[in-house]
């Protein structure tokens, strides 16, 4: 079975890991801007106020420049034509349109660059899908409200939305509320600009701050189909089931919960109103949300599609800690013997992918859209200036073969957009050397680099899939 003839296949990044010119017209800072490279920045992404105390400490900041997509956008767009590309995932930068994050009007400047970059993509007929908020609140809603523990940040985001599909109204159809919304609860300084106080209970403060991102979402959402009814909205996880280490009962019901944290978020998104299974979870972590008369009426506006990202499966055990663990997207898993892992300890388990996709399907019954998917490895120029990236195209073609049996199996999928189709900032490390794109960027760790770009063998590759309209015998 080939997949549809319309298949959206390209490639996905985010400004704050991609645009650099973090001041330039008028742009405002960005939860990122905060983060240094390694070191502390892990730290900075989970504890606010560690973050806002070292602001403006550190000798560099990685988004400040990252790839300078910001001043490459031209060149970077040619090449991902080049390669085929139907579609390109790209945020907007709310610091650029909102410096504070709640003025009432958007920065022209920032209006003005976001043009330029529609534009460039239609002149090669790429579809732009638009991330509204991936990890870059901006920093004064954080001085100013306490980021998402407060109510007005719905109005400063739907007023944020409003701008954007008004503006590109005609011009861009799918737009995801949230990046990895789920990841509030791991990051929840980077998901969700939160400062805890001292003594307080840390999960009502999340839950509360995921509440109001998902009536925010859904006011977008209802907004976005008032607007343009043609708008296409998706929400976004961090996906991955959860396996049970073994099965054992005990595993089992551990690996129900944990895969409940992330679903938390969809169930929402999707099914309109807060899971049952929320009552006793609620309960026993003594959350009381504050949920405002009108609230539950705006979450029923759900979501058209169903984003998401996949690494890698994880693994859980309903005992105590007793296996190895390894590094996952952000947070740790048990380590799960059957998988190899890449060079950051991320196991790699491309019939993960399909087992998810059946999942999320099973689930929804909305149309999926798999816009984050890659292999982070630090790749090496030869001597003849080829990058010889064999290791990628072995993770991404297993992974595309099970994409495309989990279509076979039924599951309706609209695209494909690898991670870092241009090599950009790690999120978690602020590494350039974890790299991910079919374009190599001539940019190293601390900075130093000619921003030259180059093809890597990959990029031929996905070329090839991409005119074949995937992976055939
Ligand atoms: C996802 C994020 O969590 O994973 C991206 O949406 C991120 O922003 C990607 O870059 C890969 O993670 P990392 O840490 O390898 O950059």
């Amino acid at each position: 079975m080939k997949l549809p003839e319309d298949f959206l296949w390209g490639g996905a990044t985010a400004a704050n890991q991609t645009e650099g010119a973090y001041q330039a017209g008028g742009k405002g800072l960005s939860l990122v801007d905060l983060l240094p490279s390694k070191g502390d920045r892990m730290k900075c992404m989970v504890d606010g106020a560690f973050a806002l105390a070292n602001e403006g400490k550190y000798e560099f900041y990685p988004s400040h420049e990252s790839i300078d997509f910001f001043h490459h956008y031209k060149e970077d767009i040619q090449l991902m034509a080049e390669m085929g590309f139907k579609v390109f995932r790209l945020s907007i930068s709310w610091p650029r349109l909102f410096p504070n994050g709640d003025e009432l009007e958007p920065n022209e400047a920032g209006l003005q660059f976001y043009d330029n970059v529609i534009n460039e993509l239609h002149k090669y007929g790429i579809e732009p899908l638009v991330t509204i908020n991936h990890f870059d609140t901006p920093v004064g809603l954080v001085k100013k409200y306490g980021g998402w523990r407060h109510r007005d940040l719905i109005d400063c985001y739907v007023r944020y939305c409003n701008a954007l599909f008004t503006h590109f109204k005609g011009r861009v159809k799918y737009w995801i509320t949230f990046n990895e919304i789920n990841m509030l609860l791991h990051l929840p300084f980077l998901g969700a600009g939160l400062v805890f106080k001292d003594g307080e209970n840390k999960e009502q403060v999340k839950y509360q701050a995921a509440h109001y991102q998902l009536v925010a979402s859904a006011a977008a959402t209802k907004l976005a189909h008032e607007i343009d009814p043609t708008n296409q909205i998706g929400c976004m996880l961090a996906a991955g089931n959860v396996y049970p280490f073994t099965c054992a009962p005990e595993d089992v019901w551990a690996s129900i919960g944990k895969d409940r944290e992330q679903f938390f978020f969809t169930d929402v998104q999707v099914r309109g109103a807060y899971p049952t299974y929320t009552k006793r979870f609620f309960v026993e972590h003594d959350i009381h949300l504050e949920i405002a008369e009108g609230d539950l009426d705006i979450l029923k506006h759900t979501v058209d599609y169903v984003s998401f990202s996949y690494y890698s499966s994880r693994c859980i055990s309903g005992k105590p800690e007793t296996q190895a663990e390894t590094e996952g997207n952000v947070f740790k898993t048990l380590k799960n013997p059957n998988l190899p892992a890449s060079e950051w300890g991320w196991q790699i388990d491309p019939l993960g992918l399909r087992i998810t996709m059946n999942t999320l399907y099973d689930r929804y019954q909305k149309p999926l859209f798999i816009v984050e998917n890659g292999l982070g490895a630090s790749d090496e120029v030869a001597e003849d200036g080829t990058i010889q990236d064999d290791y990628r195209i072995d993770y991404l073609e297993k992974h595309v073969l099970a994409m495309q049996e989990a279509v076979q199996d039924g599951v309706e999928l609209w695209g494909y957009t690898p991670w870092g189709c241009i090599d950009l900032v790690s999120a978690s490390s602020g590494e350039m050397k974890k790299r991910y794109g079919f374009i190599y960027v001539d940019r190293e760790n601390d900075g130093s680099g000619t921003l030259e770009r180059k093809k890597k063998k990959s990029f031929y590759w996905y070329k090839t899939v991409i005119s074949n309209n995937g992976i055939y015998e």
